[in-house]
């Protein structure tokens, strides 16, 4: 029997290859082994993030991947535009904040994307050009939602000299991201999404632009040294001990990946959001983002009046052992996440459909899960 079903928006369940690889003894960092593999991995990384530019690993989470964005490009006092349509978006600019940045915040209503004419208008009244950079969330954990971000790519295309700053930690490895056809100069993921690995590691990438703001900033920094990062990479090395085993599980994880081909991982996590929404909009339930927007990787569904969230969120788990994620801050009480990205297939969705179903039905709550299963399988049907 299966232990439990992880349906958070991260942490994501782990393929068996990738844990096997994982469980092998440990090898010395600074071995010759390693450093080969840590220069594969690398490589193997730039394919999904779709660019040219320098990856770099860092061994913390995907905050840390923020803050280190945001300390190896900017200086203290320095302008940015902050696009932001929930919690991970606000994240970034208190990030920028803390380290003395001036955040020029344009926040949209939560469950909906941004409007590119307020962006354009931001950037087009700042005459004085001291907006350096434009950080943006492309898929939004916190709503559901996904931004598009080619309106951006527009809008800068006049603007070369301000950096586009991507938090791609739930898209990065499940929705395609073209990191270098979008002009992004620093694109941040990390391992416990789409990558079907173990929280731990942040990948970063780095244009050439976003080196010479490396250059040029005044920021404090220490551990997240991109340029002490970067020498050591070309050793194949890293400043501080690394995390070896997640190494050994990203190794694998992009061979799945790549096996599968990207593409077709892509086309499949539409496919499941796609049947899990249709689903549980025919059970009777209400989604919270804008479909329009909707992203692929996760799914947030707005609880009706007489659910607690976490009521349901706890049969779910004692009954079903299916774990979804609650709502954050202000949609504490309002709506529940189900993460479907990484390894995530077809019966996934239909378990999870059912169980959140049995759990309402047990609450009280008048659902037709057989709807919502019978919708999903046939948007199954329909490729
Ligand atoms: C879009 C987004 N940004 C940032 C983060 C923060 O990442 P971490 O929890 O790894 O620090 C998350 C985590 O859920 C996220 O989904």
């Amino acid at each position: 029997m299966r232990e439990f079903y992880l349906r958070l928006p991260g942490p994501t369940e782990i393929p068996e290859e990738v844990l096997l690889k994982m469980a092998r003894p440990i090898i010395g960092h600074r071995t010759n082994e390693f450093q080969q593999l840590f220069l594969a991995v690398t490589e193997e990384t730039k394919k999904v993030f779709k660019t040219k530019n320098d990856v770099l690993i860092f061994l913390g989470s995907g905050t840390g991947g923020m803050e280190a964005a945001v300390v190896n490009l900017f200086s203290p006092g320095d302008t940015i535009l902050l696009i932001s349509i929930g919690v991970f978006g606000d994240r970034f600019g208190e990030i920028a904040e803390s380290f003395g940045l001036n955040v020029e915040k344009l926040c949209f209503p939560w469950g909906k994307t941004y409007d590119p004419e307020i962006v354009k208008k931001a950037i087009y009244n700042d005459k004085e050009g001291k907006i350096k950079g434009v950080l943006v969330t492309h898929n939004e954990t916190s709503t559901g939602v996904l931004n598009d971000l080619v309106p951006i790519k527009e809008i800068l295309k006049d603007h070369q000299e301000i950096l586009l700053v991507v938090d791609a930690i739930s898209s990065l490895g499940a929705i395609d991201l073209k990191t270098d056809e979008l002009g992004i100069d620093v694109a941040i993921t990390s391992s416990q999404k789409a990558l079907m690995i173990p929280p731990g590691l942040t990948l970063i990438s780095v244009s050439d632009k976003a080196w010479e703001a490396v250059e040029k900033s005044k920021t404090n920094k220490f551990y997240w040294d991109f340029k002490k990062a970067s020498a050591n990479l070309k050793k194949g090395s890293t400043p501080y001990t690394p995390a070896v085993s997640l190494i050994f599980g990203l190794r694998e994880s992009m061979k799945l990946i790549h096996k599968e081909g990207l593409e077709n991982v892509f086309e499949r996590h539409i496919l499941l959001s796609r049947a899990f929404r249709e689903g549980i909009k025919a059970m009777g339930l209400t989604l919270f983002a804008d479909e329009q927007y909707a992203s692929p990787t996760v799914t947030s569904v707005r609880m009706p009046d007489a659910v607690d969230p976490s009521k349901l969120r706890k049969i779910l788990e004692n009954e079903y052992r299916v774990f979804v994620a609650g709502g954050q801050q202000k949609l504490k009480d309002t709506i529940i996440r189900v993460g479907h990205m990484g390894y995530i297939d077809k019966f996934d969705i239909i378990n999870t459909l059912w169980a959140l179903g049995m759990s309402l039905d047990k609450l009280g709550c008048e659902v037709d899960t057989l709807s919502g299963i019978d919708k999903a399988q046939e948007v199954f049907k329909e490729v």
